[in-house]
């Protein structure tokens, strides 16, 4: 706990208006809770500071607190936005995945030191993968774990059928980009990464691309962008390099089957004997579907009174799934 003269001293920074003092107070603080063992919220305040402090270099005249933010006029046609409390112990993940989203949040958390040392943290991100792996829960995860909104780009309102107005509307969003601090997903990019978009005329969807590709290259914001796709190999090849990452999914493998199910069905999974042969049935499934299945299980469970699942209802649900997989896919 901070000192009684530390909480002086932060009040009487921030009544002052003096910054400076009031952020070294607050630096202070965690140093202090780092040293009697509060780790955790010691690097919690460090990442608040330096995200406040970022927000303060790039908005200098900007001395009130930012609002919560909520698009106004035409943008909120645009963004559509949310305040996400997932976290990434909320996901099932392959190691090197993991491994990659550690790394993005560390230097996140730490963008005003890195910036300071003239060097720029991955703050651009294209998500890639088979549908329901995790894509846009990884967006959620980001804004989760930052602590800042997460705006939906609305695709269907961005692409109209007049290219100037596309074009301007781009232009808001990357201003919005700029201006307010949070996570931009574009997701279901491929719409505007390749050239067989929504729109009708090809000519147009690779002008739209264009001012996309100027525009993500322009930005040098404190914002992330995130686009996803499930079909990388028609996105243009001119986008990879505008990205500072790009994370790859894929389907679960055998560990992460077991760990979805045990996770989702915690509490009802007693008479399950064998994780090993469930998961054999739900292999090529993805993590919503597996997701679903173990949600339908225990739904047989409640409406028969039961306070447990049967393994039998778990390997026909994983089943059900399965089936509705190959015939989706196979027609589409
Ligand atoms: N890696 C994961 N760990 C745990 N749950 C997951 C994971 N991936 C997906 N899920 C579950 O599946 C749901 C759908 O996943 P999500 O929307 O993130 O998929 P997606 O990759 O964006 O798919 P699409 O390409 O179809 O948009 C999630 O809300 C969550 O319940
Ligand atoms: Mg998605």
């Amino acid at each position: 706990m901070a000192s009684a003269d530390q909480l002086k001293a932060l009040l009487k920074s921030h009544i002052e208006g003096d910054e400076a003092h009031f952020f070294s107070v607050a630096m202070q603080v965690a140093a202090h809770e780092a040293k009697v063992g509060h780790g955790k919220l010691a690097e919690d305040l460090r990442a608040m500071i330096d995200a406040a402090k970022v927000r303060r270099s790039t908005h200098p005249t900007n001395r009130n607190l930012i609002p919560i933010a909520q698009p106004r006029g035409e943008l909120a046609g645009l963004l559509e936005v949310s305040y996400p409390k997932f976290h990434l112990s909320d996901m099932i993940l392959e190691q090197s995945v993991e491994n990659r989203l550690k790394r993005i949040i560390k230097e996140l958390r730490n963008f005003g030191k890195i910036r300071e040392h003239g060097l720029q943290p991955r703050r651009k991100l294209l998500l890639v993968g088979p549908s329901g792996t995790g894509k846009t829960l990884t967006a959620s995860v980001l804004a989760g774990e930052l602590g800042i909104p997460l705006f939906v780009v609305r695709l269907d309102a961005l692409i109209t059928k007049y290219m100037g107005e596309t074009a301007a509307k781009l232009r808001q969003i990357f201003d919005a980009v700029r201006d307010v601090r949070g996570i931009y997903f574009f997701d279901e990019f491929d719409a505007i990464g390749s050239q067989r978009g929504l729109a009708n005329d090809v000519g147009e969807i690779r002008r739209i691309l264009n001012s996309f590709l100027q525009m993500i290259e322009q930005d040098n914001s404190t914002s992330l962008i995130i686009a996803a796709t499930n079909h990388p190999e028609i996105l243009d090849y001119a986008l990879y390099r505008r990205f500072d990452d790009v994370v790859e999914y894929g389907l679960p493998g055998t560990a992460q089957i077991i760990a979805v199910l045990k996770n989702r069905l915690t509490g009802f999974s007693k008479p399950i004997n064998s994780w090993e042969h469930v998961a054999r049935i739900a292999a090529g499934l993805s993590y919503a579907d597996i997701t679903r299945a173990a949600e339908s299980s225990i739904k047989d469970a409640i409406i028969h009174d039961r306070d447990v699942v049967t393994e039998e209802e778990v390997r026909s649900n994983l089943e059900e799934r399965k089936a509705f997989r190959t015939r989706n896919t196979s027609s589409g």
